[in-house]
């Protein structure tokens, strides 16, 4: 039936995947990534970031974004917008900016209301701030935090609110789920936007986990509701499973599909969970060996798109729901 069609018989919004415009060309990729059965919602992996969307100040390139946002309209999928708060992938010009507290709030309000006006109406969501901690739960040194401190949180949110007040506003972080420091940070960070009176709407937990290692249903389903509690939507917004040991035996294969499985029913277990998103569906493209040499085929369908037994066992998990 298809995993995002599924998920919606299920009653959730969505199951998507994170799309790479530098994959467009490759046939049998589309063919699945553009099965409005199978994904439900794209998310730019890249191409919403500062470095693609404003490499130079006040030139915006937004070719390669809107080319994901018009496939998404044609297919009839959702559009999960990422990011616009973020201290990786950003230009020169930012990076490397002389800054003081009222020149960084001017390039910060431009940057968030030229990018969320140009996608006005048509995002379901926004991550606005994307992994503003560090481990242990105090913010995280960027240029934003160095000159602007905690109140670059409440100005993304609101600055972006006032762009496209129909867009959900985000907070997207990764290791939420395995760190209790971090988690609490990030309540944190809610509470200081709610207390600034700015509009935030969802938490997003990347979810990039480990075969073995990764938090089990119970325990993602108390983190959500810490969430929910104040008043937030949640998503798993980056879901991915990385094998430790490549080739993976069968005892990893399985352990992978149960460890997706875990992360699916913790979202079907929470009504406010919206849905999930994958960062990537084929272990072709996944990002982690070149971040994590020596990891990988986390994904959900083989390098040659064949579904993985985790593929099999969502499906069956969310056709019993
Ligand atoms: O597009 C250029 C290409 O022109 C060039 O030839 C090539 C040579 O290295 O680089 C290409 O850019 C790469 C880009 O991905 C597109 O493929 C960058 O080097 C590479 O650093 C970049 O990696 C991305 C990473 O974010 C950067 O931080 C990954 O694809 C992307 O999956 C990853 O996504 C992040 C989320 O945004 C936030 N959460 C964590 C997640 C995983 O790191």
């Amino acid at each position: 039936q298809g995993l995002h069609r599924l998920m919606v018989n299920a009653g959730k919004l969505y199951f998507g995947t994170a799309i790479e415009t530098n994959n467009f060309n490759d046939r049998p990729y589309r063919a699945i990534a553009d099965n409005p059965d199978e994904f439900g919602m794209y998310v730019p992996e890249n191409s919403q970031k500062w470095e693609a969307i404003q490499p130079r100040q006040g030139v915006f390139s937004f070719d390669a974004a809107d080319s994901v946002a018009r496939l998404a309209k044609t297919n009839g999928q959702l559009f999960r917008c990422h990011t616009l708060t973020w201290h990786s992938q950003l230009p020169p010009f930012v990076q490397n900016g002389t800054w003081t507290r009222a020149t960084l709030t001017a390039v910060l309000t431009a940057h968030i209301t030229s990018v969320v006006t140009h996608y006005k109406s048509l995002c379901y969501a926004w991550d606005v701030v994307n992994e503003a901690l560090a481990e242990n739960g105090t913010l995280r040194a960027s240029v934003f935090s160095q000159i602007l401190g905690p109140s670059f949180l409440p100005l993304s949110f609101s600055v972006a609110g006032a762009a496209d007040p129909s867009a959900k506003l985000y907070y997207n972080d990764f290791n939420l789920e395995t760190t209790p420091a971090k988690a609490a940070g990030a309540l944190r960070i809610v509470q200081q936007i709610q207390a600034a009176a700015a509009p935030i709407h969802g938490i997003g937990f990347q979810a990039h986990f480990r075969v073995g290692q990764t938090p089990n249903r119970t325990a993602l389903v108390t983190l959500q509701n810490r969430f929910v509690a104040l008043g937030l939507e949640t998503s798993f917004t980056e879901l991915d499973v990385a094998h430790l040991t490549l080739p993976a035996n069968a005892t990893a294969v399985a352990r992978q599909a149960t460890d997706y499985v875990g992360v699916v029913q913790a979202c079907l277990d929470v009504p406010r969970c919206v849905g999930i998103v994958v960062w990537q569906f084929t272990d072709k493209y996944s990002w982690i060996p070149n971040t994590f040499p020596g990891l990988g085929d986390a994904c959900l369908f083989d390098r040659d798109f064949k579904p993985k037994p985790a593929y099999t066992a969502v499906a069956s998990v969310l056709a019993a729901a």
